[in-house]
């Protein structure tokens, strides 16, 4: 069988690099491996191998095409050339076609490899076209590369790494959020509490589940929304006030509860740079509620009244909203209605008022 050497940092593995592994399997017949870098030689590690190696295994487990080489991993050196990787596997695979796939721009700086006309006597290199990108003939040439179509889109993992990207594997955001891997996740940590960045988390989780059994086209955005729905709680009253003027003039007369809401809902952009109209409404409404809601501000709402940590047997309600979620709201709505009005919690605010209008009367 055709054997696919795919190395890089995989720091963390997204979308680009499973859809083109996805992609070189079909178009070359054959395994992909990824071998993942001990310490990549282009850019700093950032999450400890460990963790990486457990995203890797989860983002290619359901698929039979692709496998992980730990060659690198245990060679024992700080810097793996790639010619000793090629050695191994030709060793490994004496009798498979062996192919290297790189992207375009290693394919242009690939004369400066260690032994580069070594390893392209060895094997096939494969490059894959990037957007923005021009490939060096002359290296083509010389080394005899053939060439793949890339995606088109490329995903950032720099972008992926500060929660500005989502094009990822479902189970490696939840890997990273669960560790707290990564820029994104420290900053998200740095300014909400321990006990609210549990609350959040579970509210994530919650969200995604209900968005899932209600067949949503992306329930990684009802994560999100959860994971960032109460991002204005935990800043002083005054700035959560400041805020709300400023970027919400119309709400300022709303009760000070709410101010969170609202910052949230202008911190999620300024902070994650989320443009997601859905998201942002999610969170802007998410205490109050209001008329005319989409479905994922429901969920949001309903997933932060109703997630399990929230000290109370909620699971009746959580199935309600998976069973289906426009039924389900209505019914957390009311429950949420009878504990506010069993606490003399304030209900008569104008948002308020009008969600329970237009959804309960
Ligand atoms: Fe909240
Ligand atoms: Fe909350």
């Amino acid at each position: 069988m055709n054997k696919i050497i795919f190395g890089g940092a995989f720091d963390p593995v997204h979308n680009g690099h499973i859809n083109m592994a996805l992609k070189a399997a079909k178009e070359l017949d054959g395994e992909v491996i990824f071998v993942p870098a001990r310490i990549s030689v282009w850019k700093d590690v950032s999450a400890p191998i460990e963790d990486k190696m457990n995203m890797l295994k989860l983002a290619i487990e359901d698929k039979k095409e692709l496998s992980i080489d730990e060659f690198e991993l245990n060679s024992g050196k700080d810097v793996n050339y790639s010619i000793d990787t090629v050695l191994h596997f030709r060793e490994k695979y004496p009798n498979d076609k062996l192919y290297f796939l790189i992207g375009v721009d290693q394919a242009n700086a690939f004369h400066r490899w260690k032994e580069a006309e070594r390893i392209a006597e060895l094997l096939q290199v494969v490059y894959y076209t990037r957007p923005g990108y021009v490939e060096d003939k002359a290296n083509i040439k010389k080394f005899h590369m053939h060439k793949i179509e890339g995606l088109g889109i490329e995903v950032s993992s720099t972008e992926i790494r500060e929660l500005k990207s989502f094009e990822m594997p479902d189970e490696v955001l939840f890997y990273i959020v669960e560790h707290n891997l990564y820029e994104g996740m420290v900053e998200l940590k740095s300014i909400l509490s321990p006990h609210r960045l549990a609350h959040s988390k579970s509210v994530a989780k919650t969200a995604y589940e209900i968005a899932k059994a209600n067949n949503l086209d992306n329930p990684l955005k009802a994560f999100i929304a959860g994971l960032f729905h109460d991002i204005g709680k935990d800043i002083p009253e005054s700035e959560q006030f400041k805020l709300t003027k400023k970027y919400y003039p119309e709400y300022a007369d709303i009760p000070k509860f709410a101010y969170h809401q609202f910052a949230g809902a202008h911190l999620v952009q300024k902070m994650f740079g989320i443009k997601d109209q859905d998201i942002i409404e999610a969170v802007e409404f998410h205490s109050t509620g209001n008329e005319n809601m989409g479905l994922l501000a429901k969920i949001i709402y309903a997933a932060d009244k109703i997630e399990p940590t929230r000290g109370f047997d909620s699971s009746d309600l959580i199935q309600a909203m998976k069973n289906d979620a426009e039924q389900g709201f209505k019914t957390v709505l009311q429950a949420n209605k009878d504990f506010l009005l069993s606490k003399e919690k304030d209900i008569n605010n104008r948002l308020t008022y009008k969600c329970f209008k237009q959804y309960l009367d």
